[in-house]
């Protein structure tokens, strides 16, 4: 037998660091849409999901929850595989980077890096964005904030190794300009060459040692590995690269395709193919940069949350309703928008009303005229030479798209062959065919044709609809599993001719747009007023403990030396959305920067606390306050209404000591 031709296709690995949304499904679904059709052709799959679980921002996250980062991430692991198992997500891997076998090999990798002189040891000195976990420099930045997120970045400056990433410029335009097929589509391409390669790439850093949550550098203590560096190495650690057992690496690498979504293009086309260089490795044969589901603001804003979380999604329309939505609204590569009205369109229209219809129409047609089962004598239709011909055709032209990972094609011909059908059952009119029993061979014949192009249909959609296909082979009494296979769709035909239908309930049932919309309305109320609810309470709490200022109690000197407090200077300071009271500062402390909200807007403006020298409680935890996180607290002296923050003169540099 001839040994399959493996294909290797991942996704990015999940950042737990808020909710998983359906824009994250989005990227999972159609990758593993890819996977589906490629075993169905025959192809020795491996793909590959998995969790992004260190960083400074799991850290804080876990911090302020009051659990460990492990717990924390745990919990979080848990929900997204039950995620996957609901919306059919047939990953043959997956994994974690907090897996031991993977900290090992990053570790490996690492180490092997610095050996061979790519990486060096210096000083780093800039500017971090926590949440993207990226690095930037002033050029970077747009209006000041981070390019990628557009929130404020903070100024580090750490002992720090870094990789030569700026020696392999050339050869990644080279790459690119060479091969394009390397990163699709080709826009992406010109964004790479032009806004990073062209102007010039710096050295990346590639470690850092303000926070623990990560890879320990085994040969450095103090520091943790870059998690991009962590993270990207996943694509060839899971494969057993660095391990004692690395035969899935030799059978795999070169990954066939990285699916990843627009913004973190740059890492796995610049970042990536510079690491692999560096190790001698090959390079995955192509990045596939998809863009981003919008989700509609507007009207349905307030039920964001509610409704765009994929489980209630998955629960409320089905999760092949919800697969086909992603896959067919939204051409893979381009951006796309997410709206309630637009996926009951969809549902009703395309589902409901053309396959659904085409499927309980044939089945029933069937039972009427026939009793349930075909009669082996048939006889043709002008028309079916033409349905055979658009099934062919289908058939090939969706292999094609399928290909391409053009998922919104391949369904959309599906589609044409789907309304074909609706239409020959117009043209033919089988009702009145039924009348004239000289007929009935004819009729049988039409039913074959249906039934045959159901088949066919069900075979096709399967990658990217796998729960519909045995439903309907369930109702055409299709048993045989070599009708089920991709290459049974070549030919048109191989359902034996006593066709036996059972029918079944409503593949995808009409929604009632108008009782649905007002229903997701109410919920988005329900859920607003609950937070509303929820918001008030929090701040009567804040004003009760602010008045609650209990008399002082006496302490000994072991109560005073639990606080730590420190000279901090203020680097940038801006008023928190939505209170009147609340400014957040970003506080350098030596060589640390911590947000810190404080409920002064009353006495100073931004711009007077930015510069000021301030006494910092840096040893309390870490709280939100109207949702934004405050890693510290600053002194204040009052009196009735006036204020003023505690200061010391400017011989004393920020981080030292209170005592
Ligand atoms: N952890 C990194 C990936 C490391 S890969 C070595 C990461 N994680 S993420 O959780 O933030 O994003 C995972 C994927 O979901 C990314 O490809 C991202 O583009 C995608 N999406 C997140 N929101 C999205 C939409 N609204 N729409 C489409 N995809 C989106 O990045």
């Amino acid at each position: 037998m001839l040994e399959k031709e493996k294909f290797y296709i991942t996704t990015p690995i999940y950042y737990p660091s808020d909710k998983l949304h359906i824009g994250h499904s989005y990227c999972t679904v159609a990758t593993d849409a890819m996977a589906r059709y490629k075993r169905a052709r025959g192809y020795d799959v491996m793909f590959l999901t998995g969790t992004d679980e260190h960083g400074q921002k799991i850290e804080r996250i876990a911090e302020e929850k009051g659990v460990s980062p492990k717990e924390y991430v745990d919990e979080i692991v848990a929900s997204v595989k039950e995620l996957w198992k609901l919306m059919n997500i047939s990953y043959d891997r997956y994994i974690r980077t907090t897996d031991d076998y993977h900290v090992k090999a990053v570790q490996k990798i690492f180490k092997t890096l610095y050996e061979k002189g790519e990486i060096y040891k210096s000083e780093y000195e800039g500017l971090y964005c926590t949440p993207c976990e990226s690095f930037f420099t002033e050029k970077d930045l747009v209006d000041g904030k981070c390019p990628d997120c557009g929130r404020p970045v903070e100024k580090v400056k750490e002992e720090s190794y870094f990789f030569r990433l700026s020696k392999y410029g050339d050869r990644i335009i080279k790459l690119l300009e060479e091969h394009p097929e390397f990163l699709e589509p080709a826009s992406r391409r010109n964004e790479m060459i032009n806004n990073f390669l062209k102007p010039g790439l710096t050295d990346l850093c590639v470690s850092r040692t303000s926070f623990k949550w990560g890879v320990p550098v085994d040969f450095d203590e103090g520091h943790i590995v870059y998690v991009w560096v962590d993270a990207l190495s996943n694509y060839i650690t899971a494969l057993g690269y660095g391990s004692d057992d690395d035969s899935d690496f030799k059978k795999y690498w070169p990954a066939d395709v990285h699916v990843v979504g627009k913004e973190i293009v740059r890492f796995h086309t610049i970042i990536w193919p510079a690491i692999l260089m560096a190790l001698d490795l090959p390079l995955p044969k192509k990045v596939f940069g998809h863009g981003w589901l919008i989700i509609d603001g507007g009207k349905m804003s307030k039920s964001k949350g509610n409704v765009v979380d994929p489980v209630i999604l998955c629960e409320k329309y089905g999760v092949d309703a919800i697969r086909y939505f992603l896959l067919r609204e939204i051409a893979f590569g381009q951006d796309g928008n997410f709206t309630n009205e637009a996926l009951i369109t969809r549902i009703n229209s395309d589902l409901a009303n053309d396959f659904g219809n085409l499927l309980s129409r044939t089945v029933g047609m069937i039972e009427k005229y026939f009793g349930g089962k075909l009669p082996a004598e048939q006889a043709e239709n002008p028309l079916n030479e033409e349905i055979k011909a658009f099934a062919a055709k289908t058939v090939e032209k969706t292999e094609g798209y399928y290909d391409e990972m053009l998922f919104s094609d391949a369904l959309c011909e599906i589609w044409s062959f789907i309304r074909r059908l609706n239409k020959y059952i117009d043209e033919t009119a089988p009702w009145v065919l039924a009348k004239d029993e000289s007929k009935k061979a004819e009729l049988a014949g039409i039913m074959y044709v249906l039934a045959e192009g159901l088949r066919i249909i069900s075979v096709l959609i399967e990658p990217c609809m796998p729960n519909t296909p045995a439903l309907c082979f369930e109702q055409l009494g299709i048993e045989d599993a070599s009708l089920k296979v991709w290459d049974s769709t070549h030919s048109f035909g191989l359902l034996p001719k006593e066709v036996s239908v059972k029918k079944g309930p409503a593949v995808f049932p009409r929604i009632d747009v108008k009782k649905e919309l007002e229903s997701i309305e109410k919920e988005a109320e329900k859920k607003a007023k609950a937070e509303e609810k929820a918001a008030k309470k929090a701040e009567k709490k804040e004003k009760k403990a602010e008045s609650k200022a209990e008399e002082p109690k006496k302490i000994v000197i072991d109560d005073f030396a639990k606080v730590s407090m420190k000279v901090g200077v203020i680097l940038e300071c801006k008023k928190v959305e939505k209170s009147d009271k609340l400014l957040v500062s970003q506080v350098k402390i030596g060589d640390e920067v911590r947000q810190i909200v404080s409920g002064v807007a009353k006495w100073y403006t931004p711009e007077e606390m930015a510069g000021r020298k301030v006494i910092v409680v840096t040893n309390l935890k870490a709280v939100k306050l109207r949702g934004v996180l405050s890693q510290g607290m600053l002194l204040a002296a009052s009196k009735g209404d006036k204020l003023e923050l505690v200061s010391v003169s400017d011989d004393i540099p920020d981080g030292a000591d209170i005592s």
